[in-house]
């Protein structure tokens, strides 16, 4: 496995790769890996001949008050399991490299950053989309792989993909949970043991309303409501957004007329947590 920090090389392994009539695949992480990335690694390592994973904890996307200073870093571990994962190549560059004195360009997508994640985290997609634009430059995958866990994230990705006729295929995997329901996430390591118990809250909620909308209720409001109850009765919880919306445009839906996407976005002390799934009514 090549271990590549200088951007120029990268560049240069993945045109050779190209050249030899390679399909690449790429999967862009921060790191601190567990194994929702390492599903994604499995995905990318099947669909390509050549897999590269990405490490690089980008400070675009973190607001003032965010984790990035603190945000959790392991990278033996990372490149563990990344070698066992068949990974050819990890990319991970500097911050100095990345954003280099002078850098002044941005990626933007407007409409679907608004919502969801976007009211709370103004300008996260943004650092998110220029970074994710830079290593597919940097990269050149034939297609990337990206978690439903973060399902805004994976829908603006597609839309700049499309909208910037980047010739890339962004393919979307399911959520892997603990065996409990809890959504695998690095930050799931800030929580205390009496916190991790009502993380649980956010997967039961979800489930609860996939209950409620299987009995027949096709009332939004409902269910959001009966949701933000079942989360509140956990201890340390605190409710940023539930919402039910058009899987694509993310716009609210009123009534469950068709499948819709409910996601959430709970603090769990100080700690950030989202779920979603997907709501069908049939
Ligand atoms: P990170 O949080 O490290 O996640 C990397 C990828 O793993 C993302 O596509 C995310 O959706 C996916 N992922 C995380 N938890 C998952 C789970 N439980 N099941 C399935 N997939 C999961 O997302 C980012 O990094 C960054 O925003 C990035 C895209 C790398 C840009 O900086």
């Amino acid at each position: 496995m090549e271990i590549i920090k200088k951007i120029e090389l990268m560049q240069e392994v993945s045109d050779k790769w190209r050249r030899g009539g390679n399909i690449i695949s790429c999967v862009p992480t921060m790191g601190f890996l567990h194994q929702g990335h390492v599903e994604l690694l499995s995905v990318g390592r099947e669909k390509g001949d050549r897999l590269i994973m990405t490490i690089f904890v980008n400070p675009t996307q973190f607001g003032p008050h965010e984790d990035y200073q603190r945000y959790p870093q392991d990278t033996e571990g990372d490149l563990d399991k990344a070698r066992s994962a068949g990974v050819d190549a990890v990319f991970m560059p500097t911050v100095e490299k990345m954003y280099p004195d002078g850098f002044q360009s941005t990626v933007t997508v407007d409409n679907i950053t608004q919502y969801l994640c976007g009211k709370s985290r103004p300008r996260h997609f943004a650092g998110v989309t220029v970074v994710v634009a830079k290593l597919f430059n940097i990269t050149k995958p034939h297609l990337a792989i990206f978690g439903e866990k973060d399902y805004q994230q994976l829908v603006v990705i597609k839309q700049m993909v499309r909208d910037l006729n980047m010739d890339i295929d962004i393919i979307g995997v399911p959520t892997v949970r603990e065996k409990d329901g809890l959504a695998m996430s690095s930050r799931n390591n800030y929580l205390s043991p009496e916190e991790r118990l009502s993380a649980l809250s956010l997967k039961k909620g979800l489930d609860f309303a996939k209950k409620m909308v299987a009995e027949g209720e096709r009332d939004s409001a409902k269910i959001k409501n009966a949701v933000r109850e079942l989360i509140l009765s956990h201890p340390f919880t605190e409710i940023d957004y539930i919402t039910i919306c058009d899987t694509e445009k993310l716009t609210d839906m009123e009534n469950i007329d068709r499948p819709s996407l409910l996601a959430l976005a709970v603090r769990v002390g100080k700690t950030r947590l989202i779920d979603n799934i997907i709501v069908r009514t049939n």
